[in-house]
């Protein structure tokens, strides 16, 4: 199964998150929580609230326009958009379609996957098979997220959790060459749909269409049961990292970069424990950032290479867990 891998590697990242910075303060003002719940409990410290005007398709626009730009390549290069959000535009047609037209990517096959936090490794699995089964050469992956849109700024439990943002990456098709091939050498994916109800937005789909009796009772809105979702989160992001690991063929020492999900830091330090990563050894942004679902991988991955902390040949470990729930993780060699 690794032996033909690397098929695909990533050429450019670009991410946008919102100028609006909200902080854990602006939350004490309207709700019964503090400051020193929000950071020892979860992390966070602020996230990014997009205004009214700006839809998930203009923060995946930027992220894309500087995914092509830093792989040298145009809209027109794209024979496929594979974009992993929770939050559509529009329930139809697909985010992946709305970008497609304002990049102008008009060769490109363009649709969205519903994978919920864990949807722009979704993205990328989809696309690296695209590129794999020798349909597609070139696509452009992007987790991209309004999560405002859908939170309930009455509920403390979920209200301080989320921010918007988007991030997309190009994928180009590569040969393996070499000792060490850099691309893509594992990735994995895997869901529980028996849990769903755990972490759902019941209203607005077309079982619970938007109807007075939807907003009235605010089931348009997302629903957490934040301690389940924990416990789930822990387990499967620790059995998710072994996962890819071992299809990569290679040992958790050799990881030079965890990247995980950036939902909760006590997420994140258990998931380092069980792989072994000394914190030293993993991206934390979610103090920004806070959740942003599908963005936050890409978000998380972009810091990292700002900061220098992945170069030429870095292995790095993505993971992410959410709502279905999901589950999905992928080890990429850098460059
Ligand atoms: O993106 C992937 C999916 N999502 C996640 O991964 C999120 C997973 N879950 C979590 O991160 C955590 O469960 C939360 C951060 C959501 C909650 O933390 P917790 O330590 O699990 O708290 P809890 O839900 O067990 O609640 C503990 C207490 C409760 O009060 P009582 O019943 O003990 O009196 C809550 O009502 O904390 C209370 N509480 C708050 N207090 C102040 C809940 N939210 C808040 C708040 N401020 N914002």
């Amino acid at each position: 199964m690794t032996m033909r891998r690397p098929f695909a590697r990533l050429t450019g990242l670009g991410v946008a998150v919102p100028e609006q910075v909200v902080t854990n303060a602006w939350f004490e003002e309207r709700l019964d929580t503090n400051d020193a719940w929000i950071v020892e409990r979860t992390g966070i410290r602020e996230r990014r609230h997009a205004g009214p005007d700006q839809s998930v398709t203009d923060l995946a626009r930027i992220a894309s326009m500087g995914a092509l730009a830093q792989a040298g390549r145009s809209p027109l290069d794209l024979d496929s958009i594979v974009l992993g959000t929770a939050t559509p535009d529009r329930l139809l047609p697909s985010t992946a379609c709305d970008l497609q037209a304002v990049l102008g990517a008009n060769h490109a096959a363009a649709f969205d996957v519903s994978a919920a936090c864990p949807g722009f490794l979704y993205a990328m699995t989809v696309a690296e098979g695209l590129i794999a089964s020798g349909q597609s050469e070139r696509s452009l992956i992007l987790g991209a997220e309004k999560l405002t849109c859908i939170t309930d700024f009455e509920d403390r439990s979920t209200a301080i959790l989320f921010g918007d943002g988007a991030g997309a990456a190009v994928l180009e098709r590569t040969e393996p060459s070499g000792d060490r091939p850099r691309g893509i050498l594992s990735t994995f994916i895997g869901s529980d749909g028996r849990l769903a109800d755990l972490l759902y937005r019941p209203g607005g789909g077309a079982a619970h269409p938007i109807s007075h009796a939807v907003v009235d009772d605010r089931s348009h809105f997302l629903k957490m049961q934040g301690r389940e979702v924990f416990k789930a989160a822990v387990r499967s992001m620790a059995d998710a990292c072994d996962e890819a690991i071992q299809r990569a063929g290679i040992t958790a020492d050799q990881i030079d970069l965890l990247v995980p999900h950036q939902a909760n830091i006590r997420i994140i330090e258990a998931t380092a424990k069980h792989a072994g990563m000394p914190m030293d050894r993993v991206m934390v942004n979610v103090d920004r950032y806070g959740n942003t679902s599908s963005a936050s991988i890409p978000i998380a991955l972009d810091e990292a290479l700002q900061q220098g902390r992945i170069g030429p040949d870095s292995l790095v470990l993505l993971v992410a867990f959410g709502a279905g729930f999901t589950w999905a993780s992928a080890v990429i060699r850098w460059g």
